[in-house]
Parts: C-alpha cells; sequence; structure tokens
C-alpha cells in the first residue's frame, strides 16, 4: 500500500465524506490532469477497484442481499470496489447502482455501465452478419445509432460491440455477429459501427462507449468449435485479423475487449504481444481493455498460470485494464503489488484509462446522466427506429438465384402456400444476441406476407423442426422423426401456384457457443423440402440463418432462393417487402456459401497453391479434392437483384504508377432489366509477385449504384499505394513494385480485369 503523507491523509479523509461533487470541485482544468488529480487521491485497493467489473448480481432495486455471494459482491461496491458492472439495465436498476458508487462510497466514482448491445437493446436490428450483406454503410452506421440512443436512454453507457472478428469458418457459430470473412470490408464497417454507437460526442446522451472485441483471433478457432486454440501466421494475423481493429481505433474506439482463445499458444488476455505491444505502444490506444468473461480466471485451465494469482499478474502485466467477472483482481491485485510483482504504475495506467472513459462519456460531470425516467420511456421502441431497422432489413437480404421469374411475386390472382414453423416464428428472427428484445415481438414472414392481401395465402407449419422452446440452455431438441405434418404441407402446395418456404435455423441456434458441424437444414426440414418440391417445384426457398448454410440440393433445385438472415424486429416486414418487389434486394454475401463441411474453410482472398490447376491432364497431383469441386457454391461478394447489370469498357487512365501517384479505374455499368435496381461495384487486385504471397484477390474498394431500367454509369475508382500495400511477417506496412491486376464486378469473381504496375520511379 502507498504511504499517504498527512497532508494528502487530509484531504482524503475530507473527500471521504463527500462524493463524486467534491471530486468535480477539486478538478484541475485540463483533461488529463484531472484524471492524474483523482488517481492521486485513490488508495491502491481503490485503483484495483476500478478495475473490477462485476455482473448485475442482485434485485438491485430490492432488499440489500445478506448472505452468499450476492452480499459480498454488494459490500465491494459499498467500498468502491466496483469500476464497473454488466448486465444491470433500466434507468430504475441502473440509477440504484450508480447510487451506492457515487453516493456510498468514500471517493464517489461513478460506475461504466457495460452490456450487450450487439444488434440493437430492444429494437433489434439484423444480426451483424446480415448487415454487413448490405455493405451499406450509411445503413449500419444508422443502426449502430439506433442501438445506442435506445440502450443509452435505458441507462446504458457502454456496450460490448462491435465484434469486429474476422473468420472464414461457418461452423463457428459466432460468425453471426461479425461482418464475415473480408478485412476490407470488416474494417469500413468496423469503421461504421463504432462512429454509430458512439457518434461525433461521446459525452451526449444518446451516444455510448464501443469496444472492439474480441482480440486477437478468436475467428479463426480451430475447426469453428468455440473457445478452441487458434494458431495463424503472422501474414494472417497482420493483413486478415487486425486491420478491422485497427479501423475501430481510427474511429476512436474507446475500449478493446480481448478474447478467451490462446493466439499461437499463449491465451490474448495474457498477451503482452497483442495488448502492449501492438495494442497500446504501436497503434497508440489510450482508451482500455476489458477481459472478456473470465478469461483471466481461463488462463488456469488453458495451462499458463498457475493460480489464480497468477493469472492476475500475468493478465495486468500483459495490459488487460479491467476483469469481466473472473474476480481475481479485486482479490489478488493488491498483493501482487506489494509483493513488486506487479508494479504500482502498471495499476494506474489501468486506472488512468478506465476514469479517462468515464470523463469521455461525461459520468464525472453527471454520473445520472443516462438515468432520466421520461427519456426512457419516450425513446424505448421509437418509430423511427422501428424505420430504421425495417430499411437496414431490407438491404441485408440477398437474392442467391432467381429462375422461372418467380420473384417477384405478383401482388394479385395468385394462390400462395407458406410452408415452415420459421414462417410464423415471431421469436427466431431477433437472433441469439438480443439484448432485451422481447420474446417473440418480432414480425413473421406470414405476418409481413398478410400485410399484401391481394393474393390468397395458406399457411402450414410442414415440420416442428424445434421440440421445446428456444433459448441458450441445451435443451431444445430438433425434431428428426414427426414428419405427421407433411400431408398438410403438400396439399397446400398442390394447390398453390407458388410455394414459399422459411427454412433454416431458430434465433439460438448461431451465436456463442453454437458451433456446429453440419450446416444443412436442421431436423426434417431439408425432407420436407423435398417432399414439397414433389409436388410442386415452383419453390420460392427464404433461408433464416445466422451463418452460411450447405444448401446444395435446394441449388441444384430450387428456383428461387433468398438469403434472409436473422432479421430482427421488421424481419417477416422486410421479407414480404423483399418478395413482392417493394425492394428490390441489393444484398451481397459478407461470407462465402460452402458447397460442403469439407471445404471449411473456404474463402476468396486464399493464397494459390504451386499446384493451383491441371491444365489437360488427368494426373491426381494438384491442390483439390477427388470428391468436391474447390469452390464455394456462392462466393463472396455474391447476390443478385431483379434487375440484371452489364459491366463493360473497364479502362485504366495509366499501366502503372509511382510513389504518391495514382491510377484512375473507370467501368461502365447498365441495368439491363426492367425495373431499378441497386447494385455493389466491386474492385479486387491481385499483387502478383511479392515477398510475401498474397491472396489470388483482395478486395479493395467498392461504390454502390442505383440505376434505372435502360440506365448506364460510368464509375471510377482510385488505385493508390493504400490499396496495393501489405503487412510483411514482421508486421511492417510495405508497398512493393511490381505487376498488378486489377478487377471489377459485382462480386468475388469478377471478370474484368486489366493490369498495372507501380514503378520505381
Ligand atoms: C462474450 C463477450 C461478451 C461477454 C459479456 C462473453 O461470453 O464472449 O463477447 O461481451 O460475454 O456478455
Amino acid at each position: 500500500m502507498k504511504n499517504f503523507g498527512p497532508a494528502i491523509l487530509l484531504v482524503i479523509l475530507f473527500i471521504g465524506s463527500a462524493h463524486s461533487q467534491s471530486i468535480k470541485s477539486s478538478l484541475n482544468p485540463t483533461f488529463d490532469s484531472k484524471v492524474d488529480s483523482i488517481l492521486r487521491l485513490m488508495t491502491l485497493d481503490e485503483k484495483v477497484g476500478q478495475m473490477n467489473q462485476y455482473n448485475g448480481f442482485w434485485e438491485v432495486t430490492g432488499p440489500v442481499p445478506q448472505e452468499g455471494d450476492a452480499a459480498v459482491k454488494y459490500a465491494q461496491l459499498r467500498k468502491g470496489l466496483v469500476g464497473s458492472m454488466l448486465n444491470v439495465t433500466g434507468v430504475e436498476n441502473v440509477r440504484a447502482v450508480q447510487k451506492i458508487a457515487v453516493e456510498d462510497t468514500r471517493l464517489g466514482i461513478p460506475l461504466i455501465i457495460g452490456y450487450d448491445v450487439v444488434h440493437g437493446y430492444k429494437t433489434i436490428s439484423p444480426i451483424p452478419l446480415a448487415e454487413a450483406a448490405s455493405w451499406d454503410l450509411e445503413a449500419i452506421r444508422k443502426s449502430a445509432e439506433v442501438a445506442a440512443e435506445e440502450a443509452a436512454a435505458a441507462g446504458i453507457n457502454w456496450t460490448f460491440a462491435p465484434m469486429v472478428d474476422i473468420s472464414r469458418d461457418a461452423r463457428w457459430g459466432r460468425v453471426m455477429e461479425g461482418a464475415g470473412e473480408d478485412p476490407f470490408l470488416g474494417s469500413r464497417i468496423a469503421y461504421a459501427r463504432v462512429k454509430g454507437f458512439q457518434g461525433d460526442d461521446l459525452k451526449a446522451v444518446n451516444t455510448i462507449a464501443a469496444t472492439a472485441k474480441h482480440f486477437a483471433g478468436y475467428g479463426f478457432s480451430e475447426s469453428g468449435r468455440d473457445y478452441n486454440s487458434v494458431d495463424v501466421g503472422t501474414s494472417t494475423l497482420y493483413n486478415d485479423i487486425l486491420p478491422p481493429f485497427e479501423a475501430a481505433l481510427e474511429a476512436d474506439v474507446k475500449t478493446f475487449m480481448n478474447s478467451f482463445n490462446l493466439l499461437n499458444g499463449i491465451p490474448a488476455t495474457g498477451s503482452s504481444f497483442l495488448q502492449r505491444e501492438i495494442l497500446k505502444e504501436k497503434w497508440g490506444f489510450k482508451g482500455f481493455m476489458v477481459s472478456d468473461w473470465g478469461s483471466i480466471g481461463e488462463m488456469i485451465p488453458h495451462g499458463f498460470a498457475k493460480d489464480g494469482m497468477q493469472a492476475a499478474e500475468l493478465a495486468a502485466n500483459a495490459g488487460s485494464d479491467m476483469d469481466m467477472e473472473s474476480r481475481l483482481y479485486v482479490e489478488h491485485l493488491t498483493a501482487l503489488v506489494q509483493s513488486g510483482k506487479v508494479k504500482e504504475s502498471v495499476i494506474d495506467d489501468a486506472v488512468r484509462r478506465i476514469l479517462t472513459v468515464k470523463y469521455e462519456l461525461g459520468l464525472f460531470d453527471d454520473p445520472y446522466k443516462y438515468c432520466d425516467e421520461d427519456r426512457e420511456k419516450t425513446v424505448t421502441g421509437r418509430q423511427d427506429f422501428q424505420d430504421a431497422v425495417l430499411d437496414m432489413a431490407k438491404k441485408s437480404v440477398v437474392l442467391l438465384k432467381n429462375e422461372k421469374q418467380l420473384l417477384p411475386l405478383r401482388k394479385s390472382g395468385m394462390k400462395i402456400a407458406l410452408i415452415g414453423q420459421l414462417a410464423g416464428d415471431k421469436d427466431s428472427p431477433l437472433g441469439s444476441w438480443r439484448a432485451l428484445g422481447e420474446p417473440n415481438s418480432a414480425v413473421s414472414v406470414l405476418e409481413g406476407m398478410n400485410a399484401f392481401p391481394g393474393n390468397s395465402l395458406e399457411y402450414v407449419e410442414g415440420v416442428k423442426f424445434t421440440e421445446g422452446t428456444p433459448g441458450f440452455a441445451f435443451e431444445t431438441k430438433i425434431n428428426t422423426t414427426d414428419r405427421s405434418g407433411f400431408e398438410a404441407a403438400k396439399n397446400a402446395a398442390r394447390n398453390a401456384d407458388v410455394v414459399v418456404m422459411v427454412l433454416g435455423e431458430h434465433g439460438f441456434q448461431s451465436g456463442e457457443g453454437r458451433s456446429r458441424t453440419e450446416l444443412g437444414l436442421p431436423g426434417l426440414q431439408q425432407e420436407l423440402l423435398e417432399e414439397v418440391y414433389k409436388v410442386n417445384p415452383n419453390i420460392v426457398l427464404v433461408l433464416m440463418n445466422g451463418r452460411p448454410l450447405i444448401i446444395d440440393w435446394a441449388v441444384e433445385k430450387i428456383p428461387g432462393i433468398l438469403v434472409g438472415w436473422h432479421l430482427g424486429t421488421q424481419s417477416g416486414n422486410a421479407l414480404a417487402q423483399v418478395l413482392y418487389g417493394d425492394y428490390n434486394p441489393s444484398g451481397k454475401l459478407p461470407m462465402s456459401f460452402p458447397k460442403n463441411v469439407g471445404q471449411i474453410p473456404v474463402y476468396y482472398n486464399y493464397k494459390a497453391t504451386g499446384r493451383p490447376t491441371n491444365p489437360g491432364s488427368d494426373l491426381v497431383f494438384w491442390s483439390h479434392y477427388m470428391d468436391s469441386p474447390n469452390e464455394p457454391m456462392y462466393p463472396f461478394g455474391y447476390g443478385l437483384s431483379y434487375a440484371s447489370f452489364d459491366y463493360s469498357n473497364l479502362k485504366l487512365s495509366s499501366d502503372g504508377f509511382a510513389k504518391d501517384g495514382s491510377i484512375t479505374v473507370s467501368i461502365d455499368l447498365k441495368n439491363t432489366g426492367s425495373v431499378t435496381g441497386k447494385e455493389t461495384v466491386q474492385l479486387y487486385i491481385r499483387d502478383l509477385f511479392a515477398s510475401v504471397v498474397r491472396p489470388v484477390r483482395e478486395l479493395k474498394d467498392f461504390q454502390q449504384v442505383e440505376l434505372k431500367a435502360g440506365e448506364s454509369k460510368t464509375l471510377s475508382f482510385q488505385i493508390t499505394e493504400k490499396s496495393i500495400g501489405f503487412y510483411n511477417n514482421d508486421g511492417k506496412w510495405i508497398v512493393e513494385h511490381g505487376d498488378f491486376k486489377v478487377f471489377v464486378g459485382g462480386s468475388s469473381q469478377a471478370s474484368l480485369e486489366k493490369d498495372f504496375k507501380f514503378l520505381e520511379k
């Protein structure tokens, strides 16, 4: 414990009877020195307390807990030994805990209140992977803004989002939470989301601090099994995993969260390479790092720390500033400082970071600024939020296939059979990170389609693919035996002009802890699809999914396929409007859809092998499978429209450029269809020879453009050094001279290409 001189002791005793008002008046004018002034008033225990985050631990507005775990935590809160709480929601509850921190503790330092506001708070927007499919950065930013405003009105001032983990493995359930497989798109989206949550003024009452998570590598868990080890080379780490985190930092993200996984044998939580060397030193991050839930303690089962004491030491020294719920900091850090294993300067640095974010949020000016009951009432569920999440949901839908002109559906004179448990499901569209979204509060596809009354619509479940109510626990069983609904489904299909089948995953089948080894339609849904097809092949398949699914049979047989993800509160309205053509689908896949599980990881920006093809030979010695093509079913960037687009006239302003120069790439795009449509024009490059081999294609830019039927436009892009540079294996950004290709088109398989050079002079 630090030895306080008598003068300082006196200050402490004086402040001891006061609350944050006293702190406010004792502060120096400049921001940093304000934080330092508080730091000087704090005991070591109080500093350690700021680094301790607890889950909401008792019925906060109920009686004070007298015994057990809740009582211990409550007592610590009153002693100023808790710096943050998570999962305390609603103004009444937040006010209750804040009141204790501010009015009962010696220094009255306010809590920062965290929550997983991942895609909405009560008004739920599409899952992040779906939003990524929109490639619409404005809409994505808006969706985060809505979430922030609604959460902030309910007392929350910090979200554990965005998750910016790149992943190439659809088995990993958390792909639903990210932006897919590509570091460029992922970076643009990371930036948009952080800006959306934090706004331009963090002190405003409708913005909250964001978290870039999970630092780092979590999306590369071996075999797609959640929490599993990650072993990646430096090329992948620097060029694929880290860029979205850096983009979040460029957007001024205030906090980072580390991750559960080992990265090359070292737990991310205990990695000073990640947290100190890269994040805080190289990138100059000034905010704080929160651990993932219990991840400090998990370093023990990992085999990295022998006990809780050592785990706390390793995590603190490695730069984990706040302990989410392992409780090891509050238990051991004071002793670790006293024994010299952790320097007090490490603690000071962490606390300075935490206090700074609290300041930036304005909590020292008014700890109750997020606690306004009236605002909570008027803001929650506001109509403009509904409009924004509907807009986001429509933009997230991806049209994979549209043969026989089945889509859009005519608005009158048709008999439509709507089949599938998910078509009537008001819960699954909320997804598995639904924050406080009310159970069963989404608009179902059935309800959405009923808003178009011109056709006759018959709804049949066909099969209940789940038995029991889906939720966080494992009880939800998938029905593999009861086919009793098949006949009714077939009868409805037989009498219909068009059959719309909504099949896929229930809302808790993807998400944290939901890794899967089979990615077909769960339960008896595939069988139902095949049976219905026998009686009426005019089927539009609407997938409801939290990740890429394996739909090889459907792709071969079913004429219309839409990816409908878990689209949130307005899901059914969005899907109905797309089905009926009131919104022309414009989404593009942010993640490849594999043909089969054996191909995974399958992604567009792979590196070429030394044996990429077998021109003219029937020998097997080239890099391929004997039983499957190498290519995915649908590649990254793919998605159709009810319009069609023709790309032509790819031109470069010159065939080379040198340092500080650029090339303008132009392309003519024509809407050759009969309706207005929006296209996402994508530009990829390939660095043909490099000192570290580069991917066969890399997305480097994109633009969205809406064209009327028959309309054409010339679009242009710039290629600069930024487009062609990369990180070498030491993590150094380099730009190499040489030969490149540029490709422009509507997916990662864009076929128009040109060569260019980066010249020495
Ligand atoms: C997840 C984090 C989340 C935290 C708090 C953990 O299990 O990995 O992403 O923010 O829980 O809910």
